[in-house]
C-alpha cells in the first residue's frame, strides 16, 4: 500500500434514508474523492455524491479492487457506503482485513435499529422477551447439527431475520413450530426508501395479508436478497405499563439523581 495518510472509510450508511447517515459518516463522505456504492445508495445519496467518482464495488474482483484502491489512496480518501452498518451481514470484512491500518470503520444505523424506531418498539422487553436473535436462513447452513429457524424461535425470543430466502408459508411454518404460539410478525420492506411497505400481522394471518407480493425476490431469476427484514416475537405487540419503571426507580435510579 502507498505510504501516506489517506484512508479507506467503511461508512455505515443506514438502510437507505440519507437522514440516517451519522455526522462522522457525512464528514468522511465530504472529504472522499472516490466512493464505492451499490444500488440503491448511488440514487438515494445522489446529492451527497456530487463531484465524486462513484463505482459499484461488486463489479470488481477482489485483487482488482485492492489494486485500484492502492492507486486511489495515493491521491485521496476513499469511502465505501456500507448498507446499514458493518456489524451484521456485511460483505466487506476481507477488504477491511487486507487494508489493515488504511481501513477505518465508521458505525452507522443498522436496519434493525431503523426497524425498531419505525415500529416504536424496543426488541427486548422485560417480562416479555429476554433475548433477541439475529439470523438469516441463507447463512444458517445445512451441515449436520446446524440449527434451523424452528430451533431458534422460542417463547421469550425476538427473531430478526435478514435475507430471508424461504417462501413466506414455509418461513411461517418454521416459526410457528419454534414459538409454539401464534406470535406477532412484521415484514419491513425497503425501510426508509422509496416504495417502503410494512406489513404487520400474526403468524396465522400474515400470508393472507401479504398475498401475492414477492417481498423476498423469490420470483426473480437472480433471487438476490431483498431489502426486507422480518421480525417475529411477542414484544412487537406487547404493552408495558409504568410498574417496571417504578421498580427500577425504587431499587436503582432514585439514589443516582
Ligand atoms: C447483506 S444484508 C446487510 C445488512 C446491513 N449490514 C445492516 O446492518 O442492516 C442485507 C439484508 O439487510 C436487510 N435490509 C437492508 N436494507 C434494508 C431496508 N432498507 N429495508 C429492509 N431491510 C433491509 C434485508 O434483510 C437485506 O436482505
Amino acid at each position: 500500500m502507498s505510504n501516506n495518510t489517506n484512508k479507506v472509510f467503511f461508512v455505515g450508511a443506514g438502510p437507505g434514508d440519507p437522514g440516517l447517515l451519522t455526522l462522522t459518516g457525512a464528514a468522511c463522505l465530504q472529504k472522499a474523492d472516490w466512493v464505492y456504492a451499490a444500488t440503491p445508495y448511488e440514487e438515494v445519496f445522489a446529492d451527497l455524491l456530487q463531484g465524486k467518482t462513484v463505482a459499484v464495488p461488486f463489479a470488481y474482483r477482489f485483487e482488482q479492487l485492492l489494486e485500484q484502491l492502492e492507486q486511489q489512496l495515493a491521491t485521496g480518501h476513499v469511502v465505501f457506503l456500507v448498507p446499514g452498518d458493518l456489524t451484521f451481514y456485511s460483505p466487506f470484512q476481507a477488504l477491511v482485513d487486507a487494508l489493515g491500518e488504511y481501513a477505518v470503520v465508521v458505525p452507522g444505523v443498522g436496519t434493525a435499529n431503523a426497524a425498531s424506531a419505525h415500529l416504536k418498539k424496543t426488541l427486548d422487553l422485560p417480562g416479555v422477551c429476554n433475548r433477541a436473535i439475529i439470523v438469516s436462513p441463507r447463512t444458517l447452513g445445512d451441515a449436520e447439527g446446524s440449527p434451523d429457524l424452528s430451533d431458534l424461535a422460542a417463547p421469550g425470543v425476538t427473531l430478526l431475520i435478514y435475507m430471508n430466502n424461504l417462501p413466506l408459508d414455509q418461513l411461517v411454518a418454521k416459526l410457528r413450530n419454534g414459538f409454539a404460539a401464534n406470535v406477532p410478525i412484521v415484514l419491513l420492506h425497503r425501510l426508509g426508501l422509496p416504495g417502503q411497505e410494512v406489513v404487520q400481522g400474526m403468524l396465522d394471518d400474515i400470508c393472507a395479508k401479504v398475498g401475492e407480493r414477492d417481498y423476498f425476490n423469490l420470483a426473480t431469476a437472480t433471487r438476490r436478497p431483498a431489502l426486507t427484514l422480518v421480525i417475529a416475537g411477542e414484544t412487537l405487540a406487547a404493552k408495558i405499563d409504568g410498574a417496571w419503571w417504578n421498580e427500577r426507580h425504587e431499587t436503582i435510579w432514585k439514589d443516582l439523581g
